[in-house]
């Protein structure tokens, strides 16, 4: 009697730390971490967790961002009928990054953009960069920091927000110097999306870090973008060669398909740019204060979304590369046009064009940058 009773308590002894163990791990899946951030494991690579983290507001707006490239997978924001869909491209699950899609939603680093022929000098020594895009370095490299692990930080902050981090070695991808980046993302009540870039070097090494977020306001990737109006602020451009590396003149917009000057439909000119574009913009600015410089539009789904940015330069790349081989999680192919990037930076090839602003950063110098994407409803 005694051993069966001793039995069933070992049996309950069991079953209650095994219903324990589903709470503890049911509550490791989704976990809330603070005000309007939730965790969710996502997976691992190279032994580290991935999580995917979302922030959320109570103005129904929600973005999700995973510690894999510090990328933005998903930013859901309601549409004039009120049906909420994700404004930007991204997957369901940490495969859809792992297969390497052209940079969906990353953080973009050590260099932003490219460097002309993979080198750059710096005094006296020449460094020599992976070419990863023709003749050209791109976007960090082979293994830039959108196919590194980051470190996220413990959060406390009283609005939704999310800093992530990472230590990029001297030497890495043949950059010069420890770079230590943190990268912070805060969802507002106002439906504003601020990232806020921070790095020290102990050597002196260029840095340009961005965000690789593909656009489509319509939140449906087999429409493309061309329907779309977009507004610069910028009344110059930086032309290109056929390798896309600036020629280092800053030509006026007007009267070429780059004015954007008042809000233009993305296709309306389009044609008129062999390939599409794929190119900085000069931000008309006085100082390197936050300030508004584009504005999207789509008056089928009634969003708009605005950028402000510290940056001197803006990307604007309509998608030209996208050739429906990538799919989207439900299976749709993502076509040429199927969304659009609006990455603020500083120019391209600016480590060999002693013309543009300067990307070095310095030893005791604080790289500090911020971009803020405001999404909302035309009234
Ligand atoms: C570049 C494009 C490139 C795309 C994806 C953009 O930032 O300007 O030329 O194809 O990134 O790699």
């Amino acid at each position: 009697m005694k051993n069966r009773l001793f039995g069933v308590g070992r049996l309950f002894a069991f079953l209650f730390a095994f219903a324990l163990l589903s709470f503890v791990s049911c509550r490791d899946y989704k976990t809330p971490l603070s005000r309007g951030i939730i965790r969710s494991n996502w997976g691992s690579v190279g032994g580290k967790i991935i999580y995917l983290f979302t922030l959320k507001n109570s103005s129904g707006s929600e973005v999700s961002i995973s510690n894999y490239g510090s990328t933005i997978t998903r930013w859901l924001t309601q549409d004039k009928q009120g049906l909420k869909s994700s404004i930007v491209l991204g997957f369901d699950s940490l495969s859809g990054y792992l297969s390497k899609p052209p940079y969906f939603g990353a953080t973009i680093g050590r260099y932003g953009n490219r460097i002309a022929k993979g080198e750059f000098k710096i005094g006296e020594r020449t460094y020599h960069l992976a070419k990863n895009n023709g003749p050209n370095s791109l976007h960090g490299g082979l293994r830039g920091f959108d196919k590194v692990v980051w470190d996220p930080s413990p959060i406390n902050d009283s609005l939704p927000s999310l800093t992530l981090n990472y230590g990029s070695k001297d030497g890495e991808e043949g950059y010069p110097g420890n770079l230590l980046v943190s990268v912070t993302f805060t969802l507002t009540e106002e439906n504003e999306f601020r990232i806020e870039y921070s790095a020290h070097s102990d050597q002196t090494t260029p840095v340009n870090l961005t965000n690789h977020s593909y656009f489509n306001l319509s939140g449906d990737p087999s429409r493309n973008i061309l329907g779309e109006r977009l507004w610069i602020d910028a009344n110059y451009y930086t032309p290109v060669d056929s390798t896309l590396i600036p020629t280092g003149k800053i030509d006026p917009v007007k009267d070429t398909p780059f004015d954007f000057t008042k809000p233009e439909q993305i296709g309306a000119r389009i044609g008129e740019v062999p390939g599409g574009y794929d190119h900085n913009f000069v931000l008309n600015r006085k100082d390197s204060l936050l300030q508004l410089v584009a504005r999207l539009s789509d008056s089928v789904s009634g969003r708009f979304l605005e950028v402000y940015t510290t940056e001197p330069g803006l990307q604007f790349y309509s998608g030209n590369f996208l050739d429906g081989r990538i799919k989207t999680s439900e299976g749709k192919p993502i076509g040429q046009h199927a969304a659009l990037c609006l990455e603020t930076q500083h120019f391209p090839d600016s480590p060999n064009e002693p013309g543009f602003p300067s990307s070095l950063l310095n030893p005791g110098d604080a790289y500090h940058t911020v971009t803020v994407y405001k999404a909302a409803l035309a009234k």
